[in-house]
Formats: C-alpha cells, structure tokens, sequence
C-alpha cells in the first residue's frame, strides 16, 4: 500500500542503483544491463526499483519500459513484485513521460521533485518560495490524474532546506495526493544526528504527515550516507534510498550493502524498541554487487565494507590465528551470508568447476551470479570456460567467471572500441604511443603522446 505499511517495523529498500548510479560519472549501462540488474534487484527482494529519468533520453525511457514490462510484472512465489518507479521533473512533460514508461508495471511509482533550499530555489530554479509550492502541488496532482495512485515527492537539497518552507511544500504535495515523502540530503551536507532531527520534526510538523511514508536519500559526500540513512531509520523513516556499491553522483549514495545489513545486524537491538527489518535477502547481495561492478566499470575499492575485495580477508598473524579458532573473532557476518563463497572453489551447490565440470554447472554458477544467458550467450562462455579450465589448477573461481562473461558473451556495454595501436621505443628518445578508438558515437579519434 503506497502511503502505508501495516507493520510499523518494516522499513522498505528503495534502490536507486540504475538512476542516481548510473548518474555516476562514466556508468553508463545499456538497456539490456538495466534489465539483468534490476532482475537481481528483485532476487535480492527490494521494495522499489528507481529503473531511470525516462525524459532524459530515448535509451533511458526503452530501459525503464521495458523493466516495467519484465521485472516489473514477473510476481514471486510468495506474491511479491517490486514496485518500478521513473522519475522526473515536476513538469507534466516529465511527469507523463515517466508515467508512459512505467505504467506497463503491476506497480508504477512516478518520482518527482523539486528544490527546496535557498540557494537551489534563487540560483537554479529563479523562483520563489510560493511558486515552488505551486509547481510542486501541480505536478503531484497531475501525477494523480494519469490514474498513478503511488506519487512520491521529493523536496531537493531538503538537507539545506529551512524547516519551515519544508513543513509548508510537503504539507501541500500530502494535500495534492503524494504517499512517500522522500527526504534528499542531496549535498551529503547533514551530520547523522542532524539529519535523524530533520526527520523527526518532518513527521512532527508536516500537516497529514501519519498518511505518508517518510523516505531518506542521503549522498556521501562526507562518507555518512549509510549513518545518516540508519538516523533516519532511527527517526521514523520506513524507506531508505540506496544503490549497490553506493554509486551515484560525485561520492555517490549510501550503500544497499551496507544499509540492508547493518539493519539486518543490528536492526533488532540498536533502535530504541523497535525491532526494524528488510526485506532484502543477503545471499544475493555479492552477485548482484560484482554484476554492478563490471556493467558499470566502477570498481569497488578493496575496503569497501562489505563487497570489497578485503572485506573478508584477514592479513596479521594474529588475525589469522584468531580466524582459525573461531571466526566470529573478526567477522561479524560470514561471507557465505551476503553470497560469497569463502576461498571460493565451490560453486553455490558444492561443485569445484574445472575441466571436468559440464554446461550444466557452469550455467547453474553463472545464474547464482545473476547471469542469465541464452543458450547462444552459454556456448560461447562455456567453450571458452573449458579452454580455461584446461589451463587453470584448481578450477575457476567467481572471478574468472566474471571475467569471462565480459570476455565470451558479449553482454557487456562495449562504448569504445581500440581501433588502432602503435607503439615506437628504444633506448634513445622518448617512447611514443599512437591510439586510435572509436567511440559511441561511431567517431574514430586518435592521439599521440610520449612518455
Ligand atoms: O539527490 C537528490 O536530491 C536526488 C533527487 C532527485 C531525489 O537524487
Ligand atoms: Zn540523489
């Protein structure tokens, strides 16, 4: 129910990976990438998929239609389907743009929004308090009248917003028909017990506030998205925005990883008496991690928590030592919980996957990961997996794996192309590099450098 959950300890997942991630610079995904993601969105059991902006473009509107008419209409055994959300302006352009995308969904959500703070509202928007409440209201009911009964409304740069202008704008989008109230600190600006009081006195102040889900997105600006979207949990918010890898714009978003287990670790405990929970099922949180991570290009760093290539390493003897007494000495989850196999030979049914190993396994592996291939896809993975296979002693991990699904299948967003390489050295005079590429544009450029 939009503007509703029964259980007052559920908090919902919304996850933004495929808009605000893919705002990150250079993550461009193609339709078909979109797709993939958003089916191991809905494995891992979000709320809400942000599937794109469908006025920013043709491929972005086709992405998110096409996971509305997939994802979106594929129900779980147990009755669940993620909620696919478009976002866009508050323009009625934008707004029926978005609508005509996601309307093939059982559950189309339209996002929209509008600044709020001081300097947004003079410098961008060159408008004033009280038209901006006009737009807002505007856009809310006209999201309304296309028959959309799921609207949220965000109130940009909320985090630098005054409090009162706050109390007014999102009084009346409560008014116009808006059931999420999604609260952006869109700078990374607030500190986390700042940003948990914004919430609390939001769901204090705000006329008709009982009838709406309060909703947080928090940027990391200051490395404290993930505190801050816990503060707000804390506070009463029922949704949390995040993407995996906590991509997104500049530093990014707080992470779906991070987010989703520290609820799941402490969400028992460490909120006053509430006993808040996901839905978020965490063995499906590295694949669709490591799948993110190569459609992307955006590589984690290996301390990321949890999804880092570290993040389950132990280096220090006594680390060591302690890992082989009992693990829970320095590990507060297990691998095998968030879906990562520890020394990782074994395939999720317990099969080392090496020459011997048939289709049957390496497609049974490639699927645990998120890969669903055709069988054209298949072959050629599989044919080159054994000529690997040949070669590599005690078989092929997760890795390798990833790597040749980049490699054989295809499936990756392949933006530029080499086109020409020429290299001229010797030991007198500078080295120098010819490097000819074609872009997604079909243009071919080159340059020349010495170093
Ligand atoms: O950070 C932000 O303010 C946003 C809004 C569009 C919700 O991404
Ligand atoms: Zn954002």
């Amino acid at each position: 129910i939009p503007g509703r959950i029964d259980d007052p300890n559920y908090v919902r997942i919304f996850d933004t990976t495929l808009r605000d991630g893919e705002q990150s610079p250079g993550a461009t995904l193609t339709t078909s990438e979109k797709v993939e993601i958003a089916r191991n969105l809905g494995r891992l059991g979000v709320d809400v998929i942000e599937a794109g902006f469908p006025i920013a473009s043709p491929d972005d509107f086709n992405a998110v239609k096409e996971i509305a008419d997939t994802v979106g209409r594929e129900v779980y055994e147990d009755g669940y389907v993620p909620v696919i959300c478009g976002l866009s302006r508050a323009f009625e352009k934008d707004i029926s743009v978005a609508w005509d995308a996601i309307k093939g969904a059982k559950r189309p959500r339209i996002h929209t929004f509008i600044a709020t703070s001081k300097i947004h509202m003079e410098a961008k928007l060159k408008k004033t308090p009280d038209e901006v409440v006009e737009i807002a209201v505007k856009a809310v009911k006209y999201a309304k009248s296309l028959g959309c009964d799921d609207i949220e409304f965000s109130p940009e740069d909320a985090g630098r917003s005054d409090p009162d202008f706050l109390y007014r704008v999102l009084g009346c989008a409560i008014e116009a028909g808006a059931t999420t109230l999604n609260i952006p600190d869109t700078t990374g600006w607030n500190m986390p017990w700042e940003f948990g009081e914004v919430i609390k006195k939001l769901r204090d102040n705000v006329p008709g506030a009982e009838n709406v889900i309060f909703s947080t997105h928090c940027h990391n600006d200051l490395g404290l998205a993930t505190a801050n979207s816990l503060a707000g949990a804390l506070n009463g918010a029922r949704q949390l925005e995040v993407s995996v890898n906590g991509i997104g714009e500049r530093a990014g978003n707080a992470s779906m990883e991070e987010v989703a287990m520290a609820i799941a670790l402490k969400g028992k405990d460490m909120f006053d008496s509430q006993a808040l929970y996901t839905g978020i099922n965490p063995v499906y949180i590295t694949p669709t991690s490591k799948m993110v991570e190569e459609y992307t290009g955006m590589k984690c760093q290996p301390h990321k928590a949890i999804v880092g290539a570290n993040a389950f390493m132990h280096e220090s003897g006594i680390h060591q030592d302690g890992m082989i007494k009992n693990k829970s000495t320095y590990e507060i989850m297990s691998p095998e919980s968030i879906g990562l196999n520890r020394g990782n030979q074994q395939s999720g049914a317990g099969i080392v996957l090496g020459k011997h190993s048939g289709r049957n396994a390496v497609s049974t592996r490639l699927k645990e990961l998120g890969y669903d291939l055709d069988i054209e896809k298949l072959n050629k993975v599989f044919a080159r997996f054994k000529e690997v296979a040949e070669k590599k002693k005690g078989g092929l991990e997760d890795d390798d794996l990833e790597a040749l699904m980049s490699d054989q299948a295809g499936v990756i967003n392949e933006m530029w192309k080499v086109t020409g390489l020429q290299v001229m050295s010797g030991d007198a005079g500078m080295p120098t590099a010819t490097v000819k590429m074609e872009g997604p544009d079909k243009m071919e450029r080159y340059v020349s450098a010495t170093g």
